[in-house]
């Protein structure tokens, strides 16, 4: 081959790499250069009002300014789980979502305030005031102490990550990965493109739930196993269910639960579920146990 064509085709390779790089964060999230102005979007060196330099009183209200109901700076808003598709236009070609999500999706993660336009019935708790997570460090079932209060920082790094969703490269002080994935030229906020490994980002905090088979001791449904039958289910009465799996047809914990919150309503035997506090909605994507029947269609 002609030296000339080598030296076109190298360049043209790292190009096509570069552009993958930049658009694997997205927002004022990573990917900086050494003259960037994203820095100063968060952290102010003498006039900040929270710890860590921050421009908020917490890394909560910090990431709420923009993902929040009332935010402008990001198209996800995170407390009503919707894909707003206009809001983050203050943010000039930082709009990595609206080829691929339409206007008012609901999100990928749920939300924490309200989720397909109703109330949260359980939802993860972002606002950085407890540290109790079932299993951790332990047995399922029991509440355990992680290594700080959780907030949004303890499973996203702000500035970026390998990841998918830039989630932290170290949750709880257990390295993880949760492979990018190929969304295509534009993130999808609201169809599922999960990496096979999602679940580790659940496994983090919540250890002993993160199994493929049962284990000596006690009994947990398999996650991380392939499974290649039906996911959703219609009743007589044309009540649908179903539910999404990871690349491979993998069972992970997002096949069942949402990670930020769900509006899902629990009744009878549902309500009165194995939560140690007492049943509520277990961050679950579908009404009572819906996500059973999309599956096993009893
Ligand atoms: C989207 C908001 C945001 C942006 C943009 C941002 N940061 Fe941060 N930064 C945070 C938050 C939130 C924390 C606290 C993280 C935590 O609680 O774990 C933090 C923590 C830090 C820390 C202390 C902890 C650590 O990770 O070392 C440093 C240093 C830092 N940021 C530097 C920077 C620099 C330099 C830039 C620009 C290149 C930047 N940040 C851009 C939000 C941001
Ligand atoms: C317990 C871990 C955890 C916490 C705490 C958490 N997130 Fe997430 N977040 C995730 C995961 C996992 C996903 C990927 C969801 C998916 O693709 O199914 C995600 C997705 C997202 C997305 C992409 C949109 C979506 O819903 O898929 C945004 C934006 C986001 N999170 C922001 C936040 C903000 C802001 C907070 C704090 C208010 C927060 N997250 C707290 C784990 C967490
Ligand atoms: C200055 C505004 C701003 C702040 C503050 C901010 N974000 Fe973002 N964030 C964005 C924008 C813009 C995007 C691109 C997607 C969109 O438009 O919502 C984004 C995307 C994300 C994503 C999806 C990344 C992906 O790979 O698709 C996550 C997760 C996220 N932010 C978490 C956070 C967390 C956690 C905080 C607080 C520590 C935070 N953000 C603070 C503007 C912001
Ligand atoms: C940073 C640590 C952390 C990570 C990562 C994490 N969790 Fe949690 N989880 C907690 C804590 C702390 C609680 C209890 C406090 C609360 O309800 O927010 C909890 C509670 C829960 C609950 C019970 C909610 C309820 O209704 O009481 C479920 C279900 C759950 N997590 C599932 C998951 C799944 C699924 C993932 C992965 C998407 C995940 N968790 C990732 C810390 C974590
Ligand atoms: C097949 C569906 C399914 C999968 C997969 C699944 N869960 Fe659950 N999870 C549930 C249901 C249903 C509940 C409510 C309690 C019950 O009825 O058993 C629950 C409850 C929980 C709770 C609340 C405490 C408790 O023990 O009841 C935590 C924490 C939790 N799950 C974490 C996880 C994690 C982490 C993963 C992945 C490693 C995972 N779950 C995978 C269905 C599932
Ligand atoms: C994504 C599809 C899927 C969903 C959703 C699902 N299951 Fe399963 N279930 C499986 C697969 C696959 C296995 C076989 C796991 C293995 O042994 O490899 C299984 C196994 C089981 C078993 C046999 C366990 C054993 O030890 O032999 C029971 C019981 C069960 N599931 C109940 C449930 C219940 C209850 C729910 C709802 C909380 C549920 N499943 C949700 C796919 C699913």
């Amino acid at each position: 081959m002609k030296r000339w064509l080598i030296v076109l085709l190298l360049v043209i390779s790292m190009t096509l790499v570069m552009a993958g790089t930049a658009s694997a964060n997205g927002g004022p999230h990573g990917d900086y250069t050494a003259t960037t102005d994203s820095c100063a979007g968060c952290h102010r060196a003498h006039t900040a009002t929270g710890q860590n330099l921050l421009v908020a009183n917490s890394t909560y209200s910090l990431c709420m300014s923009c993902h929040g109901s009332s935010g402008t700076g990001a198209n996800t808003n995170v407390e009503d789980g919707l894909y707003l598709s206009s809001r983050d236009d203050s943010l000039a070609n930082q709009d990595v979502g609206a080829a691929n999500t339409p206007d008012n999706a609901p999100l990928l993660g749920g939300g924490f305030v309200n989720y397909r336009g109703t109330a949260v019935t359980s939802t993860h708790d972002p606002t950085g005031t407890t540290n109790q997570a079932w299993g951790a460090g332990g047995e399922r079932g029991q509440l355990g102490t992680i290594d700080d209060n959780m907030d949004c920082a303890s499973c996203h790094d702000p500035h970026g990550s390998g990841n998918y969703r830039i989630i932290k490269e170290t949750i709880n002080g257990v390295s993880i990965s949760v492979s990018q994935v190929d969304e295509g030229s534009a993130k999808d906020y609201d169809t599922p493109h999960w990496p096979a490994n999602i679940s580790n980002v659940c496994g983090a905090c919540h250890d002993p739930y993160q199994h493929a088979t049962n284990d000596t001791s006690s009994y947990t449904h398999a996650v991380d196993v392939t499974y290649s039958g039906s996911t959703s289910y219609t009743d007589a009465n044309g009540t649908s269910v179903s539910v999404p799996l990871a690349a491979n047809n993998t069972l992970v914990c997002s096949t069942c639960h949402l990670a930020h919150g769900t509006s899902a309503s629990m009744e009878g035997y549902a309500a009165n579920s194995d939560l140690p506090t007492g049943g509520d909605s277990a961050l679950l994507r579908e009404d009572n146990r819906g996500v059973c029947q999309a599956c096993h269609q009893k």
